[in-house]
């Protein structure tokens, strides 16, 4: 079922960063179109991450995603879903460089998907871009904290606000991203208390993964929280089932079958010349 997006009453930014302060903010990854559709009804917020590049493509990292795959992903999603705020991520490469870089690739994003807005990583050093995009009438969600696109820089998945100097750099980083005009703002692999802390200093949304139960919503890589993930799953991650196991035994009993010959079954075949068995 394909679905008319010009009947579509979704959720906007600005409806989100209203949200601040209010009842937490119910955000997970999507990247596909049966994954959004069954996850439209619950969310406020689907963002096609560029987490894509591992979860789907299997990239060793993020850096793995392109411009390309980020609409493609993000058309699928907009397809499957007609109430969350569809968020897409701007992969590395496509606005670093400077503010009109920045501002063309969101444009593109919002152009070819139609999201309601794109997010990017950075604070104080990525507020210029994050501005450009916001005059070109796209808004933005900023991404401080662990920022899994300078992971190889970093050296590594490192938490952050450890120490008094880095945690008076994310309290910059997330004034900048407020100042620049962001409507709210990821808060990635960030100590509890801080995360709680930068809470409170800013007036737009703090979105939480890694961080604290106190930021104003939550997301969740959607593979990580429904136990899809088959490589190593993060300490911050919950898994509220177990596909795991559901799609091994399934993959189990349909090769037995297969293999013995019980599929195809009598339900499972056309046999009369009328065509009344074609449903
Ligand atoms: O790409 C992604 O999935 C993300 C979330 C983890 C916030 O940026």
């Amino acid at each position: 079922m394909t679905r008319d997006p010009s009947a579509d009453s979704r959720i906007n930014a600005e409806a989100i960063r209203r949200r601040k302060g209010g009842v937490p903010i119910v955000c997970l990854t999507a990247y596909t179109y049966p994954v959004a559709r069954l996850l439209d009804p619950h969310v406020d917020l689907l963002l096609v991450g560029d987490s894509v590049a591992m979860v789907l493509h299997g990239h060793a990292t993020t850096l793995g995603a392109s411009l390309d795959m980020m609409i493609a992903h993000g058309q699928a999603v907009m397809r499957g879903s007609a109430r969350a705020c569809v968020v897409v991520d701007m992969p590395a490469g496509s606005y670093e460089a400077s503010p009109a870089q920045a501002a063309a690739a969101a444009k593109r994003i919002a152009e070819e998907t139609g999201c309601q807005a794109v997010k990017l990583e950075g604070g104080v050093d990525m507020a210029a871009q994050i501005a450009a995009i916001i005059a070109a009438g796209i808004p933005v969600m900023g991404h401080i904290g662990l920022q899994p696109q300078s992971v190889e820089k970093d050296g590594g998945y490192r938490i952050k606000g450890r120490t008094e100097e880095n945690i008076a750099a994310l309290f910059r980083d997330a004034e900048a991203v407020e100042k620049a005009g962001a409507f709210s703002v990821v808060i990635e692999g960030t100590m509890e208390a801080v995360a709680a802390k930068l809470t409170r200093h800013i007036s737009i949304p703090t979105i939480g993964i890694g961080a604290s139960a106190d930021c104003d919503g939550q997301i969740l890589v959607i593979d990580d929280m429904v136990g899809l993930t088959v490589d190593r799953v993060p300490k911050f991650v919950k898994e509220y089932a177990d596909l795991r196991s559901v799609v091994a035994s399934a993959a189990e009993r349909y090769a037995a079958e297969v293999r013995s010959r019980a599929f195809p079954g009598s339900d499972h075949v056309f046999t009369t010349a009328s065509g009344k068995d074609e449903t």
